[in-house]
C-alpha cells in the first residue's frame, strides 16, 4: 500500500472512515472484521461493524429471500434485491455512522455486486448502474480484498454449513467472481489492500492493521 494514501484521496466527504471487506466464499472476512474492530476500539475509535446483505432489519428479510437455497431468483431480480439492501443500508447505517465520525467496517459492499452479479451473472453494465444509484456514489476509503483460490474457499465454507444459493453456484462462477475482484483492485491499487487469504489469521490481521493506521491518524 502506498504511503501517500489518505482520506482525501477518494470522493467520500464524510467525517468518518469507511472500510469495506470483500472476497469470495470462505475467505474469513467476518473473522478479520471482528479483529480489526477490536483493535480499532482499543485505539479509542468508535466502530460500526456491519454487513451486506442484512445490515438492517429490512436487509435481514432481503438476505433471507435472496440466499434461500430452495428459492428461485432471476439474475436481474437478484441484482435489484442486493441493491435495495445496499441503498437502505447506506442511508440508515453507513452514512449516519460516517457523518458521526465513526469507523464503519462493512462485510461486503459495491464490489460484491460488481463481482457476483456483474461478472458471475454477466450483468456488468446493469450491476454498475444500479449499485452506483443505490449508494449515491459513496466509495470506501479502503477496500480490503481477501483473495483465495475458490476451490479452497468453497471447501472452507462447505465445512461450516449448508451452502446458500450463491455458494452453491458453479466453480466457474466463483472463478469469474475472483477474477473481477482482482481486476477491480488492480485498477485502483491505492484504494485496495489485497491480502492472500491462505495466510494465517494473525498475518492477515497485521496487514489490515498496517493499512488502517494511516487512515485513522
Ligand atoms: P456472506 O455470506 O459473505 O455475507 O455473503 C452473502 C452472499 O451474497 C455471498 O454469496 C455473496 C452474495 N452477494 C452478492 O452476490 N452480491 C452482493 O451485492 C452481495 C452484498 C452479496
Amino acid at each position: 500500500m502506498s504511503d501517500e494514501r489518505s482520506r482525501e484521496d477518494v470522493d467520500t466527504p464524510t467525517a468518518g472512515v469507511f472500510i469495506a471487506f470483500e472476497g469470495g466464499e470462505g475467505v474469513g472476512k467476518s473473522t478479520q472484521i471482528a479483529r480489526a474492530a477490536l483493535w480499532a476500539r482499543g485505539q479509542g475509535h468508535d466502530v460500526v461493524e456491519t454487513r451486506e446483505p442484512g445490515g438492517t432489519p429490512l436487509g435481514q428479510e432481503l438476505r433471507r429471500l435472496v440466499l434461500d437455497p430452495d428459492g428461485h431468483v432471476t439474475p436481474r431480480a437478484e441484482t435489484l434485491l442486493y441493491a435495495a439492501d445496499r441503498a437502505h443500508h447506506v442511508d440508515t447505517v453507513i452514512r449516519p455512522g460516517l457523518d458521526a465520525g465513526k469507523l464503519v467496517l462493512t462485510d461486503r459492499y459495491v464490489d460484491s455486486l460488481l463481482a457476483y452479479q456483474g461478472a458471475g451473472r454477466e450483468l456488468g453494465a446493469g450491476a454498475l448502474m444500479v449499485t452506483t444509484w443505490a449508494t449515491g456514489g459513496l466509495t470506501p476509503h479502503l477496500t480490503v480484498l481477501l483473495d483465495i483460490d475458490p476451490a479452497v474457499g468453497l471447501a472452507r465454507a462447505g465445512a461450516r454449513a449448508r451452502l446458500d444459493r450463491l455458494e452453491g453456484a458453479s466453480l466457474e462462477f466463483h472463478e469469474a467472481v475472483r477474477s473481477r475482484y482482482l481486476a477491480l483492485a488492480a485498477a485502483e491499487p491505492d484504494r485496495y489492500l489485497v491480502v492472500d487469504a491462505a495466510l494465517d489469521e494473525e498475518q492477515i490481521a497485521a496487514a489490515v492493521r498496517d493499512a488502517l493506521v494511516p487512515l485513522l491518524s
